[in-house]
């Protein structure tokens, strides 16, 4: 009898066989912050029927919204909509097949021409998720000999694709441009590398040293990947984000956006050289083997860039809430990570504190996102501003985080 026939037949005769399931009945971690009051996820929101500005409804109740990434306001601009709409009538619900077979349409070729235009590369790429276009280009553009040179504070996104490559991977201290030159210099002669860093880090909110990144990576020879994520619409004299913003978007080879934060949408982008989307087409396994975009979400995202285009004073207002808002907690003594962008993290050390404060903060009708570590180096209250935000909005959620916070005996330093 051979040896897995042996094992196979144990296994039978075995009742105590482990179930793969096992781990799952286990997981009691969304029970226990249940029990004790904690638990801050999918909460469930409705239509936003009678909502002003700035606010959702959440059950029979209408809440300030300080957690979105709709950093313009834009999901529910008249102009998105009717683009969705009419989007939906002329095409259908869904493409129903791979943009290599079926499932391209004109829409999603011109959207890719404005978006190689706006990002001043010679074309882009879309795809049906901002992950999916990180998780594809990393794993697809790196292989065996290749390094990957990357921030210390990556998006999972970018971590699961360099983790799907088997090319090797090095890390830099975050924004640390001494040491990002000393991986350089390690990396041998023969290596091809990819420099890989966000534009705005999504939950910091601060802007990576691009000028001295590109500078040192093109001294070694290196390319440069830059998600753009949270910098699109935000940052940049056309809102083109954090490479414009440094004046570095032409010497960057390759930019990544998407389509769920400033552009009112879903979906993602890679937008670089001719050849290395060409590549990524045909190449890149998420996007050869999953449906395309649905014209819906693709027409809302094209309108959402005209609008980002066309009207700048959207990312002057939202940069003014943004700036008011850190300048009136860091006054009232919370710690606010520096940065100049829509993301205002609030340092609160305390894992509980922060999980109870966002609670007590949704029971004042203010709706803010909690970032446990490790989604960020330290836990974070992630205040994330929009331009429906208006000035008295900043002072209604200044003023209750202040009562709140006394009441739960969180520190602050007040000047
Ligand atoms: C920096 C960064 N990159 C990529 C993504 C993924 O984008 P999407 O939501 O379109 O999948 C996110 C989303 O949170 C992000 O913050």
């Amino acid at each position: 009898m051979s040896a897995s026939a042996t094992s196979s037949s144990a296994r039978k005769k075995s009742s105590g066989s482990s179930d793969i399931f096992e781990k799952c009945r286990n997981f009691t971690r969304p029970t226990d912050l249940r029990d004790a009051g904690l638990y801050m996820y999918f909460e469930v929101f409705e239509e936003r029927k009678g909502c002003e500005p700035g606010e959702v409804r959440l059950g029979n109740r209408k809440v300030l919204m300080f957690g979105s990434n709709d950093y313009l306001d834009l999901i529910t601009h008249p102009k998105v909509l009717e683009a969705a709409t009419l989007a939906i009538s002329q095409y259908g619900s869904g493409c129903s097949g791979s943009r290599l077979l079926n499932g391209t349409l004109d829409l999603h070729v011109n959207l890719e021409q404005k978006l190689a235009a706006f990002m001043k590369k010679e074309a882009a790429v879309i795809f049906g998720t901002g992950f999916q276009a990180n998780y594809a280009a990393l794993s697809a553009l790196t292989e065996k000999g290749d390094a990957m040179i990357c921030d210390h504070n990556l998006h999972a996104s970018l971590v699961e694709g360099a983790l799907r490559s088997p090319a090797r991977t090095a890390r830099f201290r975050h924004n640390d441009l001494d040491h990002f030159e000393r991986c350089l210099e390690n990396c041998p002669p023969q290596e091809k590398v990819l420099v890989i860093t966000e534009g705005v880090f999504s939950m910091e909110g601060d802007i990576a040293n691009l000028r001295g990144i590109v500078k040192l990576a093109k001294m070694y020879g290196a390319r440069v990947y830059v998600d753009e994520a949270h910098g699109i619409g935000v940052l940049g004299e056309n809102g083109a984000g954090a490479c414009e913003h440094l004046g570095v978007l032409e010497d960057v080879d390759i930019v990544m956006g998407t389509f769920s934060k400033s552009m009112a949408s879903v979906g993602g982008f890679i937008a670089g050289e001719r050849s290395v989307v060409d590549y990524l087409k045909h190449t890149a396994r998420p996007f050869v083997f999953s449906a395309s975009l649905p014209a819906a979400s693709v027409a809302a995202a094209g309108a959402a860039l005209h609008i980002i285009q066309n009207e700048p004073e959207r990312r002057q207002h939202l940069l003014h809430i943004a700036r008011l808002l850190r300048g009136e907690l860091r006054s009232r003594g919370f710690v606010v990570l520096d940065g100049e962008t829509a993301i205002v993290p609030v340092v609160i050390q305390d894992e509980v504190s922060l999980c109870r404060l966002c609670k007590a903060l949704l029971a004042e009708g203010i709706y803010i996102n909690p970032v446990l570590r490790p989604a960020a180096a330290q836990n974070l209250l992630r205040i994330s501003c929009t331009a429906a935000h208006s000035e008295a909005h900043v002072e209604r959620l200044v003023s209750t985080l202040e009562k709140v916070a006394d009441k739960l005996g969180i520190e602050r330093n007040p000047s």
